[in-house]
């Protein structure tokens, strides 16, 4: 046994009936995230995911592709294998309900809870939703036929069943969610569930006799016509992954430090779960956490609809590394998420692309021209001690909110590091230090950049493990327990090394890289749609608006400018020439016909909005790499502005 302190993470286990989605994605990637984090901060950490394989609803998706269960399920089990093999997600066990081992464990749990008196047999009557694998009474059913989750008609199930005691377990359960004011994550959802719990128990029916796609009851019953009902026979891989009932090697990871979950299974996570483990003798899990639930363009997904989000397709077109990002980064856990190709379009443009991407390429530049590579951190806090503690301050913040699953915390707590490091260029202006002789502060403001850039970096690796591992390349360090714990938990900075030239690493995404989702259900009521959208547009150009395509609007690259020097144009009566920060190498000079309106002392150290991919022209002899944005009518001319400060190079739209 390692002394080591354990952590166990697993996602649920998906179903076999369909092939995996973003919904999936999502679980995974969160649980792949923690558990990345866990490993790095040295944990001894057990990660598990698997697929979930017997029941009715299995066995009816088969029998309608004419094959056989078992080979149905291989067939589906392997193509998520695949996926998150493709995924290089960090599984430490991959379960499968139909393993042997796990259906040993699920029977000789079966055997302590009839033994211990939580078991008995009875006659069952109740309403059935296949869909979902769920009793209802009757009382919640809608119209009093259809399934009060899904929506699909139910069916009556009239049979012998074994029941688990459940009720019993009501004021356990309810003193469990009060002694552990975290056990269920976010902290709102716990609500809901005490106020089910409170609201009585019913006992719950375990086994089914109408057909026989399950894990028998053990032997000794001799009951060979039951079934296990598919949500005692799933929860328990949580256990059994461990060796529960058969090779108990890997059980002191148990209790779980987090099961995964996503919001529609809660009820079973966090009432029957639990549950059952009081009846087994068992630890009760650390925490149950349940993200929200993932539409796209608005709309929920549905293969009817033809709208679902296939997350290979997404991984393959935008970057795995950018996709896990985005999805973290868009949605408060718990809460529910939009996925539309603009929103991750715009994460991978803007926080990717000009505050993370666009600083290494800064670095890389300032240190390339001033100093042939060289990056030497001895005197960063000589110089720069008020930016490290800003930094430091930051990155104290981060553990408990990864842990809490709070992750797009975490990362919007990431970005302060990285604003740190883009201000501090636009403040200290190394171009200028240089000219003005301050080589010492000037190499110092690169140490702090890189400082940032390799903090950063570890504390992104389990969020991008691919893009951070370059990062580290560059940076001529490796991220693991001994960097983390140096640079991150502690306040080290880089050793002296010579920094190399890499390729960028987020192109800025000019337009969608994946067909729209196009709607396949009511195709008359759609050419209508289609139809009536052209008379609109039509009508629009009638009045005298061109309308043009989002991707002819991607074409323009607007940019968030510091004017960080200002001057006039001698001679002239219009011109301004002003050096533009647009988050590059070096300012823009950008020649601006608003002298009449602004004088360069106006125009200093203000923000501007700049069209940053305009063809280059000579203004009075000056070269313009850029226009600025401004409005002008009859009461005169003003710049068009952002609200508030925002990082030099932002990009607008
Ligand atoms: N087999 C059960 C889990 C048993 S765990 C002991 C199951 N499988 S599932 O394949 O239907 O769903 C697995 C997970 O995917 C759930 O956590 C569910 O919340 C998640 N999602 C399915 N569709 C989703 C979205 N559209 N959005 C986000 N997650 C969703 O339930």
């Amino acid at each position: 046994m390692s002394c080591h302190k354990k952590a166990y993470i697993t996602t649920p286990i998906y179903y076999v009936n369909d092939i995996a989605h973003i919904g999936h994605a999502y679980t995974t990637i969160i649980a792949d995230t923690v558990a990345r984090y866990s490993r790095m901060s040295g944990l001894d950490t057990f990660f598990l995911t698997g697929t979930d394989e017997h029941g009715q609803k299995i066995e009816e998706a088969a029998k309608s592709r004419g094959k056989s269960t078992q080979a149905y399920a291989d067939e589906i089990s392997a193509t998520f294998k695949d996926l998150w093999d493709d995924f290089d997600i960090s599984y430490d066990k991959f379960i499968r309900t139909t393993d042997a081992d796990h259906m040993k464990g699920v029977q000789k749990a079966f055997s302590v809870m009839h033994n211990n008196g939580d078991i008995y047999k009875d006659q069952y009557k109740g309403h059935y939703c296949i869909s979902c694998e769920t009793f209802f009474p009757e009382t919640q059913l809608v119209d009093g036929e259809f399934c009060p989750e899904c929506g699909k008609p139910t069916t009556i199930v009239e049979e012998e069943s074994y029941f688990f005691k459940l009720s019993a377990y009501q004021d356990k359960l309810l003193a469990w969610y009060n002694d552990n004011p975290d056990c269920i994550l976010p902290k709102s959802k716990r609500n809901e569930v005490i106020r089910f719990v409170e609201g009585g128990l019913n006992d719950l029916s375990i086994t089914r006799t109408s057909f026989d796609w399950g894990v028998k009851l053990p032997a000794d019953l001799n009951d060979p016509k039951h079934v296990m009902y598919v949500w005692l026979d799933a929860l328990m891989n949580y256990v059994t992954a461990l060796g529960y009932g058969t090779d108990e090697a890997d059980m002191d990871f148990w209790p779980a430090r987090v099961h995964l979950i996503g919001k529609d299974i809660l009820r079973f996570h966090a009432i029957y779960w639990p549950a059952f483990l009081m009846s087994l003798g068992l630890p009760l899990p650390k925490h149950i956490a349940a993200h929200g639930w993932w539409t796209r363009d608005g709309e929920k997904m549905s293969k009817s609809k033809g709208n679902v989000v296939n997350p290979k397709e997404v991984a393959d077109a935008y970057g795995l590394d950018n996709f896990r990002y985005f999805m973290l980064r868009e949605v408060p856990f718990g809460g529910d998420g939009d996925f539309s190709q603009k929103a991750l379009i715009d994460r991978i443009n803007s926080d990717l692309g000009n505050d993370l991407g666009n600083l290494l390429n800064r670095l890389i530049g300032m240190s390339g021209k001033y100093f042939e590579g060289k990056v030497d951190s001895s005197n960063v806090a000589k110089y720069y001690q008020t930016e490290l503690d800003e930094v430091h301050a930051s990155l104290e913040k981060l553990e408990p909110l990864l842990f809490d699953m709070q992750l797009h915390r975490y990362l919007e707590e990431l970005w302060r590091p990285l604003a740190v490091a883009n201000k501090s260029i636009d403040k200290y202006q190394p171009w200028t230090l240089m000219k003005e002789g301050k080589e010492e502060e000037a190499m110092a403001l690169n140490g702090l950049i890189a400082a940032i850039l390799s903090k950063v970096g570890i504390m992104l690796y389990p969020v991008m493990p691919e893009v951070c591992t370059k990062i580290a390349s560059a940076l001529n360090f490796k991220i693991d327990n001994n960097s983390w714990n140096a640079m991150v938990k502690g306040t080290a900075l880089l050793e002296t090394f010579t920094l190399e030239k890499i390729e960028p690493l987020f192109p800025r995404v000019e337009e969608p890289l994946l067909e729209q989702a196009q709607p396949k259900d009511n195709p008359s009521k759609n050419s209508e749609n289609t139809k009536k959208e052209a008379k609109k547009s039509e009508s629009k150009e009638t009045e005298g608006i061109a309308l043009i395509g989002i991707d002819q609007f991607f074409q323009t690259s607007l940019k968030v400018g510091t004017v960080v020097k200002a001057e006039e144009v001698p001679k002239s009566k219009k011109l301004l020439l002003l050096q533009v920060d647009v988050g590059e190498e070096e300012p823009r000079q950008v020649v601006a016909g608003i002298k009449e309106w602004y004088s360069a002392d106006d125009m200093l150290d203000t923000q501007v909005c700049v069209v940053a991919n305009l063809k280059p022209a000579k203004l009075m002899g000056y070269k313009s790499e850029g226009m600025l944005l401004a409005a002008k009518d009859e009461n005169g001319l003003c710049m068009i502005r952002p609200e508030k400060p925002k990082t030099a190079g932002t990009p607008i739209g």
